[in-house]
């Protein structure tokens, strides 16, 4: 009972720590459609996209980009390596797919999609019945409280605020897909694969375990339910038991005030939100709170016009105009800018993620083990794949710790792979010029790599533990240890620190 209390107020605690300085719509599990959460700082919530820096961004077109829309075929640079390398295992966070969205403008009619699924629906896809069906036999997997409750699949004819769309279904189908193809040859998973050798992980929202039940599925079509057990992460950092880290929270909450600060010194974005909140016939503040972002982003997704209302009684209307979305875009564009060139985000990200990466990191260490030569492999294996669906908030501060500032905000059904691979036995032996004492170990890592990508391009060596790697013949690939040894130290070294207790807990100076 006690522990019962302590766990919800301490979730409760790290909520409202991170509703007011999250930066993105998304990950606000106590705030309500309406958005009130106070004024100033709270409002400040926007979704960003990293702009490339040789040129000015178009904010339409990288608004199209965001939607994902999945009707072209994708490279996928997953799964290739230098001959004989074999694959050890992958871990992948998917952001969910299309959703509808979080927040309505008030007094406009909420966009009408139907989020019920079907193959007479575009866009569909071949897997798309015989999911809906597998899902029928989800009763037979293990399901992590409180996931039993969750529906499986979307199924309302008018969507509900934050549902998944078919679209959504769709992105992840393929992905999955993807990913099947990418590996096959890798032979990643036997076919019997065992109960420890999947291990998948959701937040507790119906998009989420949605889209990585589709993923799920594209990879491993009609996989066995019983052998499966869906995982729970009630923090959408996916920090499990060590989440909390006061400096964290303080780097949030300054980086907010950088946010609020930009935002107000817009007088352009300023001007624009008091124009269409005219239209409307509301006040500004009251058509901030309710994100209008968010809205036209699902009604351009969806090629739905921009919302409408009637003007007095002549019978005109006012509508939201795409110039209007331009601006709204365009400034989160220049936040994205100003935010790299602060650094607090950064801060925030590598104390966010420490938990995350330093779990990925000890997941490669065990199935390494696990593939020592002369080594009786543990019965029932280890994770070979790892599946975690998360959410912008989750993706977005992942990118930033590993370095990749430059890549895109993560759209729709986003993903990050990490490889971990072994180099073939011809090789093991080359780098130990002078093995000594001690050097035995070393020599070993020296036979491991890992793999970084982001929507199936390999951004290894833009990540900060890789960006220096000097490339040659026979270290082609990034060495694990240099990953290892960034997450156990070298990451904090942006925030003086050598630990994460150290970074955490530190008294602020
Ligand atoms: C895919 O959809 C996007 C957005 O709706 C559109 O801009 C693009 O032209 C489409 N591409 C193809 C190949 O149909
Ligand atoms: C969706 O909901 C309808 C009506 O509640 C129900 O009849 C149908 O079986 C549901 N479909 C799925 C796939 O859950
Ligand atoms: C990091 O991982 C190690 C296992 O490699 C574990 O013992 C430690 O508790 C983890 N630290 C945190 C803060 O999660
Ligand atoms: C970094 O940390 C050390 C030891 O904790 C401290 O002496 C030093 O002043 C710090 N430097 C900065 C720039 O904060």
């Amino acid at each position: 009972m006690v522990s019962t209390v302590a766990v919800h107020l301490f979730f409760f605690l790290i909520s409202v720590n991170l509703i007011p300085t999250t930066p993105i719509v998304e990950e606000r599990p106590f705030q309500a459609a309406d958005g009130g959460v106070g004024v100033g700082l709270g409002k400040s919530r926007k979704r960003v996209f990293p702009v490339p820096h040789t040129q000015e961004p178009n904010p339409i077109s990288e608004a199209y980009g965001y939607c994902n829309t999945p009707n072209r075929t994708e490279q996928a640079w997953e799964g290739h390596s230098p001959a004989d390398f074999k694959l050890l295992s992958v871990q992948v966070m998917i952001r969910h797919g299309d959703r509808y969205p979080l927040y309505s403008i008030p007094k406009t009619k909420r966009p009408a999609i139907d989020c019920t699924l079907s193959i007479s629906r575009k866009p569909s896809h071949p897997l798309l019945n015989s999911f809906i069906s597998h899902m029928g036999l989800g009763g037979r997997g293990h399901w992590e409280s409180p996931l039993s409750s969750v529906p499986r699949l979307p199924n309302h004819s008018v969507c509900e605020m934050g549902e998944l769309t078919q679209t959504g279904v769709v992105q992840h189908l393929r992905n999955g897909q993807l990913l099947y193809q990418a590996y096959k040859r890798h032979n990643l998973l036997p076919s019997d694969w065992s109960p420890r050798q999947v291990w998948i992980e959701t937040t507790g929202k119906s998009r989420t375990l949605q889209s990585g039940l589709a993923f799920l599925y594209g990879l491993l079509p009609d996989f066995d339910w019983s052998k499966l057990t869906v995982r729970h992460q009630w923090s959408t950092l996916f920090c499990g038991s060590a989440c909390d880290c006061p400096a964290r929270n303080r780097y949030l909450e300054e980086e907010q005030r950088r946010q609020y600060r930009l935002r107000v010194s817009d007088t352009e974005l300023e001007r624009t939100y008091a124009d269409m909140a005219r239209t409307l016939g509301l006040l500004t503040r009251q058509l901030r709170a309710a994100n209008p972002i968010d809205s036209l982003l699902c009604h351009l997704c969806h090629g739905i016009s921009f919302p409408c209302v009637p003007i007095g009684d002549s019978g005109t209307r006012g509508c939201l105009t795409m110039a209007q979305f331009a601006v709204i875009r365009r400034q989160q564009l220049d936040d994205e800018v100003d935010r790299r060139r602060v650094g607090l985000y950064h801060k925030y990200a590598i104390l966010a993620m420490y938990p995350y990466l330093n779990r990925t990191a000890t997941k490669m260490e065990r199935v390494a083990r696990d593939n020592e030569a002369g080594r009786q492999p543990r019965a029932g294996g280890e994770e070979v794949f790892t599946l975690s669906s998360a959410h912008d908030v989750t993706m977005a501060p992942l990118l930033s710790a590993l370095g990749l500032e430059q890549a895109r905000f993560p759209r729709f059904a986003a993903r990050v792979v990490f490889e971990l691979w072994k180099s073939p036995p011809a090789m093991q032996g080359q780098p130990k010029k002078k093995a000594g004492k001690g050097e035995k170990s070393k020599a070993k890592d020296r036979e491991l790599f890992i793999r970084v990508l982001y929507n199936g391009e390999d951004v290894t060596f833009h990540t900060t533990f890789c960006r220096s790697h000097d490339r040659h013949a026979s270290q082609p690939l990034c060495p694990l240890k240099n990953f290892l040894s960034f997450v156990r130290r070298d990451m904090f070294s942006v925030v003086n620190a050598t630990s994460y207790q150290e970074a955490c807990y530190r008294r602020p100076g």
